[in-house]
């Protein structure tokens, strides 16, 4: 294929343009830490030339290398004919403000928990939680960030799959926090000992068969074990709710995402009065409950 726009296409701005006219053409599915054209475009010019966001307004008019150039190019041929998620592409996604690796063992981060972990889990939590656990991790993001924000807290990162950790592990290093975050290959809560924390937070598999059916291409990239959770979507959430309230101390709380198994979720446990946080950077479906909610329910 002649690549005529290696030779058209100069500044950084250009590329940028291009890239987001390309994918706009081509219907590329958003969803995976951006939301639009021009910033998937921008997220892949920029990584290739290796320089932060933040520098873009001094860079935009910059000419980018023939190299640089061939990159880029090669990079949107691959984000449209793949439909891989930019993540995946440049190795990193980011999540509460933080860069963290990614490959296909993991999900792309993305979850709403991200806001919640930022605000310290405010009103819900009234201390800081000094032990942690993030059930179902995958790259580790929600751990890590929880350590990020609560300092002196020990942390547990769990997951099912052993790849998974592998990327968690380079998380924790790649992150400086290997003298209070650790990860557990566990299913379900099996393998974690009896441990006890003060905030449970989890991102488990949640989508319900309806929706597997019909996700766009870029989800297919994905690990199926992170996404799928039977027919209702619920398989795994279930077993968070019968056994939360063993894992965690008194005054403890739970947080789980379930996204659009929401409704599901509110009519198979009428009995419980689960809280749904709004979200002002979008996102839905994430639940908070009490360890005295749980027990009251059981
Ligand atoms: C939706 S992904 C979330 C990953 C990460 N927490 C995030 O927000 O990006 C769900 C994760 O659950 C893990 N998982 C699936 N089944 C599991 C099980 N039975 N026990 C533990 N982890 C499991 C998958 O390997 C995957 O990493």
């Amino acid at each position: 294929m002649l690549k005529t726009e290696i030779n058209e296409l100069h500044s950084v701005l250009d590329w940028v343009r291009w890239g987001a006219t390309r994918f706009a053409q081509e219907q590329i599915f958003f969803g995976h830490g951006t939301d639009n054209a021009w910033d998937e475009a921008f997220v892949l010019v920029m990584s290739v030339i290796e320089q932060p966001w933040d520098v873009y307004e001094k860079v935009k008019t910059a000419r980018l290398t023939i190299a640089e150039r061939e990159k880029i190019f090669d990079l949107y041929e691959r984000r449209i004919n793949e439909r891989l998620p930019s993540a995946y592409l440049t190795g990193t996604g980011w999540f509460a403000g933080f860069p963290f690796k990614v490959n296909q063992d993991v999900l792309v981060p993305r979850s709403p928990i991200a806001e919640l972990i930022l605000k310290g889990f405010e009103p819900w939590l009234t201390e800081p939680p000094g032990r942690i656990l993030d059930l179902c991790t995958g790259s580790g993001c929600i751990g890590i960030a929880c350590a990020h924000q609560f300092f002196n807290a020990e942390v547990v990162l769990s997951d099912i799959s052993e790849s998974a950790l592998v990327v968690a592990e380079k998380n924790i290093g790649f992150h400086k926090v290997k003298d209070r975050v650790t990860t557990c290959l566990s299913d379900g809560f099996a393998a974690l000992d009896g441990q006890k924390f003060d905030l449970l937070v989890s991102n488990p598999p949640y989508v319900d068969a309806g929706d597997l059916a019909s996700m766009p291409a870029e989800f297919q990239s994905e690990p199926s074990i992170g996404l799928a959770s039977g027919e209702d979507g619920l398989d795994f959430t279930r077993g968070i709710l019968k056994h939360a309230a063993e894992v965690l101390n008194p005054g403890g709380l739970l947080v789980v995402e379930v996204g659009n198994s929401c409704e599901a979720l509110e009519q198979a446990y009428p009995h419980i009065s689960f809280l749904w946080p709004e979200f002002e950077y979008g996102g839905h479906g994430v639940f908070v409950l009490t360890r005295e909610q749980l027990l009251q329910a059981e």
